[in-house]
This record gives C-alpha cells, sequence and structure tokens, in this order.
C-alpha cells in the first residue's frame, strides 16, 4: 500500500500569507499542517510516503520531514511543476505507485476521529475499486457533492453544485486499487484546466467500484484553505488536546504505537524538540513506557489498533 500526499497548489485563498510559504507549512495549533494528514496515513498503517509539492516549496518539506525514518516511515518527493489537479498526483506518483493500491490525501485536510484508524483500515482491506468518505457540511456548493439513490448508494458526485442534491461532501482522502494511475491518464482536464479528482471517482462509479464511506457523529474534518476555517481548525486542535491531554497528530506517537521506532528513538526525538511542549509530550511519552515496561507489548502490530484508537 502507497501513500501519497499532495501539497501543492496556490493556496490564493490565504493570500497575503502564503504568498511566500506553503500553506501545508502554515502552524495548525502546535505542528505543521503537513503533520495531520501524514499522521492520517500512518493510522491508515501506510508508510511508504510520496510527498508532492510545488518545485519551490518542496526543499522546505524535505527540511522537515526527511526521509521519514524519524517517523519509521519510507518518504519520497516529487514536484508539480502547476497546479494541474488533483488527479494529476497519479501522474506523477505512476512509478511510485508501481501498480500497488494506494490512498492520496490533501496537504490541508485534517481528519479526526477515535474510529479513524479502523475506518481507514478496513476500506483499505476492500481491495478492489475506490473508497471515498463524505462528511456533512453546511455549504454544500463549495465541494464535491455525492448523491445518493432510494437504497442509499452513491448515485452521482456534483463539482461544487447548484442545486446540491446531498449536504454530504466528498473529503480529501481516497483510496484506490492499483488502476487509479491508468484511470487518471485517461482524464481530460476540465474546463479550469485541471484534471479533476471528481473525474477519477467519476470513473470508478461509473464501473460500479466506488464506495462512499460516510464519516458521521464522533469525526471532525477540516479543510483549511481559508482563514476562518484555518482558525477553526486551531482551535478544536487546541481544545481537544487541552481536555484529552494527548496530542492530535503526533507522528512519533503513533510510529511508536505501531512499533515502527523505539523507545530510544522517542527520547532522541524528544531530546531534539526539548523546548517546546511537543517535545515534552514525547519526553513524557517516553517515560510512560520506561516507567511502565510490562505493558508494552511484545508484539507492536496487534496493540497498534487499540493504542492508535485511544490516542486519535
Ligand atoms: P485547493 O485548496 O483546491 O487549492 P489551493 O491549495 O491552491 O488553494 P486556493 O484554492 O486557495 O488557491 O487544493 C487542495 C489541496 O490540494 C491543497 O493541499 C493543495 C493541493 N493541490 C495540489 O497539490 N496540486 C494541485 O494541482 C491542486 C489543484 C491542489
Amino acid at each position: 500500500m502507497r501513500g501519497i500526499i499532495l501539497a501543492g497548489g496556490t493556496g490564493t485563498r490565504l493570500h497575503p500569507i502564503t504568498q511566500v510559504i506553503s500553506k501545508q507549512l502554515l502552524p495548525v495549533y502546535d505542528k505543521p499542517m503537513i503533520y495531520y494528514p501524514l499522521t492520517t496515513l500512518m493510522l491508515a498503517d501506510v508508510r511508504e510516503i510520496l510527498l508532492i509539492s510545488t518545485p519551490s516549496d518542496l526543499p522546505q518539506f524535505e527540511r522537515l520531514l526527511g526521509n521519514g525514518s524519524q517517523f519509521g516511515i519510507s518518504l519520497q518527493y516529487a514536484e508539480q511543476p502547476l497546479p494541474g489537479g488533483l488527479a494529476q498526483a497519479y501522474l506523477i506518483g505512476e512509478k511510485f505507485v508501481k501498480n500497488q493500491p494506494s490512498m492520496l490525501i490533501l496537504g490541508d485536510n485534517i481528519f479526526y476521529g477515535p474510529d479513524l484508524p479502523r475506518v481507514l483500515r478496513s476500506a483499505i482491506s476492500r481491495g478492489r475499486g475506490a473508497t471515498v468518505f463524505a462528511y456533512e457540511v453546511d455549504d454544500p456548493h463549495r465541494y464535491g457533492i455525492v448523491s445518493f439513490d432510494a437504497v442509499g448508494q452513491a448515485a452521482g458526485i456534483t463539482e461544487k453544485p447548484e442545486a446540491p442534491q446531498s449536504n454530504w461532501a466528498v473529503t480529501g482522502a481516497y483510496i484506490y486499487d492499483e488502476n487509479a494511475p491508468r484511470l487518471a491518464a485517461e482524464l481530460t482536464p476540465s474546463a479550469r484546466g485541471e484534471l479533476e479528482i471528481t473525474d477519477l471517482n467519476r470513473a470508478y462509479l461509473a464501473r460500479g467500484m466506488l464506495t462512499v464511506e460516510k464519516l458521521g457523529r464522533g469525526f471532525a474534518w477540516f479543510d483549511t484553505g481559508t482563514p476562518e476555517s484555518l482558525m477553526g481548525a486551531a482551535e478544536f486542535v487546541r481544545n481537544v488536546e487541552k481536555c484529552q491531554k494527548y496530542l492530535i497528530a503526533c507522528p512519533e506517537e503513533v510510529a511508536f504505537s505501531h512499533g515502527w521506532i523505539s523507545s530510544a528513538d522517542l527520547r532522541h526525538r524528544s531530546a531534539a524538540l526539548a523546548k517546546s511542549d511537543y517535545g515534552k509530550y514525547l519526553l513524557k511519552l517516553h517515560h510512560d513506557v520506561r516507567d511502565k515496561p510490562p505493558n508494552v507489548p511484545a508484539s507492536p502490530f496487534p496493540a497498534a489498533a487499540r493504542s492508535a484508537s485511544a490516542f486519535f
């Protein structure tokens, strides 16, 4: 299973903030935005990840995230010279995907929910076709909206509809089988000159191969593309973290809970970030496991589902 994070674009709705810095490197409360989609992939057990961004922003992502070893994952990078649309990720990432299933996530999308790891893993285990995740929104005119037939099956997806047939928006996480690069290559650019992800999803729908999974009660989804939604996401993260005493989207924590990094790695990372509350959190995690060795599972993988869902 391969993962792709699409973190390019122009971020015009956030200008002037994003005139000289990538949107996906902006803070969402206590960590860079990119940590959130990265951690979502990791919660889905995806460890081989390609990050796509603009030629000017890519070096900054590489400086921040390196080869991913500090998170127990493998990170590669690729340029998208111009914002040619979300489905272009599969032309750029064709070799990386290498006839395997994949999960694509947008770099400005934040997903939260205790059940998220299970929902993602169960969609991945479906194997064939594609799965998209729908979230109920108040302003359906802004999104790709799913319409449903009488028995609740997805019947169509309309991009920014004038007369929306539902309030269920397609969010920025997509799971595809190995056919995604081939189907993306068959798409033609839309009127705005982009290869649309909605068209790729429609291609799966037309073949009867699209599952729409509703993210209902207990889930939160933020697309952080405007000042208002960016602030809303930051406030949400701050409030949940204050109440629960757990961080949302801490890649080191997910890596540790999956057994991808050791407690010594955790200590090393906490030392590097020691002055921040984030670093202190990692140190506390390290102390918690050091002080309670009987709780450390012999095999990390069965434990991953338990601890990951407790944290997120
Ligand atoms: P958008 O929010 O649709 O576009 P944008 O980020 O350029 O912002 P704005 O509309 O304010 O100008 O993009 C959604 C996500 O996809 C975001 O993380 C950027 C990314 N993206 C790419 O990486 N390449 C692309 O070609 C496009 C269209 C988006």
